[in-house]
């Protein structure tokens, strides 16, 4: 299929065309001698590890994770989670009052939040009863003013991922950005998109360090797009967003990938199991297939199991107000002995 021609100008929000980024003080010289003496950012002079402004651009960060996932680090921008990547995509391409974006609920319910602080409107196109896009209806909503469409795979709370040929004629025909939001990507047996972006120069990819990789606590967004589009969101993001801590224990959890990988395989142990036995409670419905660190499971009455599990001190998600999700339970997967207690209590209830 040949995709239509993509500008990315027509897509940018007017004051950012023209915006002149904050210059910050290390980015005004090059370095002349690795003994240099910095008395341009008013730091207080006596080390303790973290008195220095952090590197802006995070570049051993972006080395490390170009390294891993085969990208150019000029294809990467990193945010203080991936949150504040999504809102900067928000920031760089809406105009507030007057845009609108697309998402497909059940998800993510940051999107959402994000559409009201931005003051832009959300048409939302829900999922079939499999949890699939619905390409016509989402293509039916798509006009001039519908700038962004976020698509999340594997989805958060339904645990599917998205069928790939409908991702495909999306991102070709959707006359916008499409976000895919990958934050489960590393529990999946699908492929990351970050393989196709040089196809498509209207798709942006997130990630983030707080699933798969261990680190929720350090708050690491990554992004992945054309060049084009990486450097307008580094033109408006806050020039120090990724802090000192957050880049020295990223680096260092980046450095042990088959530590990741092994904890990977624990948890979708864990996953399988948890499946079985759930399936084996008397209340329970349905337990939706995950491609993911989380299951999807109806139960008879989602907040008297929801309050039962509470008063056994075992917190899940309850997502019955959720469309599609009537009686719905999320859970996590935990630790092996963390799983135990669930079924344990769910026995008990
Ligand atoms: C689909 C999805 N995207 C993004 C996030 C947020 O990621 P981060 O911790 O990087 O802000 C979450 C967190 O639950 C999520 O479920």
């Amino acid at each position: 299929m040949e995709r239509q021609q993509f500008q990315l100008d027509s897509f940018l929000r007017g004051n950012i065309k023209d915006l002149k980024p904050y210059s910050s003080a290390r980015d005004e010289y090059s370095e002349v001698s690795g003994d240099m003496v910095f008395l341009d950012a008013n730091e207080n002079p006596f080390q303790n590890g973290v008195n220095r402004y952090p590197d802006p651009q995070q570049y051993k960060v972006k080395s490390q994770l170009s390294k891993l996932k085969d990208i150019s680090t000029d294809n990467i921008l990193l945010g203080n989670g991936s949150d504040e990547v999504l809102d900067l995509i928000f920031r760089a391409f809406c105009e507030p009052n007057m845009d609108a974006i697309i998402t497909l609920p059940p998800t993510y319910g940051m999107y959402d939040v994000l559409a009201n602080i931005n003051a832009v409107r959300n048409i939302k196109i829900q999922l079939s009863s499999d949890f699939e896009p619905n390409y016509d209806d989402v293509l039916s909503a798509a006009n001039a003013k519908t700038k962004l469409l976020f698509l999340c795979s594997p989805n958060n709370p339904t645990a599917n991922s998205f069928k790939a040929a409908t991702i495909e004629k999306l991102i070709l025909n959707f006359n916008g950005i499409v976000i895919i939001d990958e934050a489960y990507i590393d529990f999946s047996k699908d492929e990351s998109w970050i393989r196709r972006l040089k196809e498509f120069p209207n798709l942006i990819v997130t990630q983030t360090l707080s699933k798969a990789y261990g680190m929720a606590g350090i708050r690491l967004g990554v992004c992945y797009a054309s060049t084009q589009i990486i450097s307008i969101l580094n033109r408006i993001k806050p020039p120090y967003n990724v802090n000192e801590l957050t880049q020295l224990k990223a680096l260092e959890r980046l450095s042990k990938p088959i530590a990741i990988s092994e904890e990977i395989k624990r948890i979708l142990e864990q996953r399988d199991w948890l499946i079985l036995e759930l399936k084996k409670i008397e209340f329970v419905d349905t337990v939706y297939a995950s491609d993911a660190n989380f299951i999807l499971v109806k139960v008879d009455d989602a907040n008297t199991r929801y309050t039962g599990l509470i008063q056994q001190g075992i917190v899940v998600r309850n997502r019955t107000n959720q469309p599609l999700c009537e009686n719905c339970l999320r859970f996590t997967v935990g630790t092996q002995q963390e799983n135990i207690k669930l079924i344990t209590a769910l026995t008990n209830l």
